[in-house]
């Protein structure tokens, strides 16, 4: 898959919020996605980026999923915090996305060293939130970072799971899913099937790295054919899937 060229055709296509004529997608646009975030939250997250980003701590990393392009088994925190956590306007749409819509249930595929779920958590401190994370020893870094930067017993529940496993069992309907980890196609469509049974029908399932792999990217399109999602938006490295069934199928290219 050529990204350039995948980039340039976003680029041509994506809209600001003139021509949206869907009353949810223009708020989301229009009122949702340009606010700021507060001083008290940026605080937050310019201490915790600091201690990320000189980190020298080593995890020795086992693979649970699609692998890295660019990093070895044993990892530096650093290394880890510049190449997979989720940073910029991606860690800003994640966050408004937690704090506009009073979600109660939130689960994130993939914790990482816990960076995409404080984002989560500072957008909606209320919010119950489940993280997974297969590989023990990164589990165990992210498991004192999160409770470093929250408190003990906060709402942040990680579990040291696959994600097969942990969906297989569980009977909570969330409310925000966010699928970041095990950038494969086939995975991230069974994924999503699996991830039914745990949805309801104002689900927002935000998907990372649609574009990561040319198979990736063809999951992606399966979904936003797929009759089940009404509502797809496409943000480049994110894309959003929500069931809406009372609305008309529709897909946006949005600028972010
Ligand atoms: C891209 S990182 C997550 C970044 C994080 N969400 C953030 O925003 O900072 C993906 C993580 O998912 C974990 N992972 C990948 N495949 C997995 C699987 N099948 N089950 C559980 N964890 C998995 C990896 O170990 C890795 O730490």
């Amino acid at each position: 898959m050529n990204i350039v060229f995948e980039f340039i055709k976003y680029q041509l296509i994506a809209k600001g919020r003139h021509g949206i004529h869907s009353p949810f997608v223009y708020k989301l646009v229009d009122e949702i996605l340009n606010q700021k975030i507060p001083n008290s939250v940026k605080l937050q997250q310019n201490a915790l980026f600091r201690n990320l980003k000189k980190s020298k701590t080593k995890i020795n990393f086992q693979e649970f999923g699609a692998g890295s392009k660019k990093m070895d088994r044993q990892r530096i925190v650093s290394d880890v915090f510049r190449q997979s956590a989720t940073r910029g306007k991606y860690a800003k749409l994640i966050y408004l996305l937690s704090k506009n819509f009073e979600h109660k249930e939130i689960l994130e595929l993939g914790t990482s060293l816990g960076v995409g779920t404080l984002h989560l958590h500072w957008g909606n401190p209320s919010a119950k939130i489940t993280t997974l994370e297969a590989c023990p020893n990164t589990f165990a870094f992210a498991r004192k970072n999160l409770q470093s930067q929250c408190y003990p017993n906060g709402p942040i529940n990680i579990e040291n799971t696959l994600f097969k496993e942990f969906i297989e069992t569980s009977k909570t309907n969330y409310d925000l899913i966010f699928i970041d980890g095990h950038h494969n196609g086939t995975a991230l469509l069974e994924y999503m099937e699996a991830l039914d049974k745990n949805s309801n029908e104002q689900t927002i399932f935000i998907v990372d790295d649609i574009r990561w792999s040319k198979d990736m990217l063809m999951a992606w399109n399966q979904l936003i054919q797929n009759e089940k999602y009404q509502l797809s938006i496409d943000f480049f490295k994110m894309g959003i899937l929500m069931k809406r069934p009372t609305q008309m199928k529709e897909h946006f290219t949005l600028k972010l």
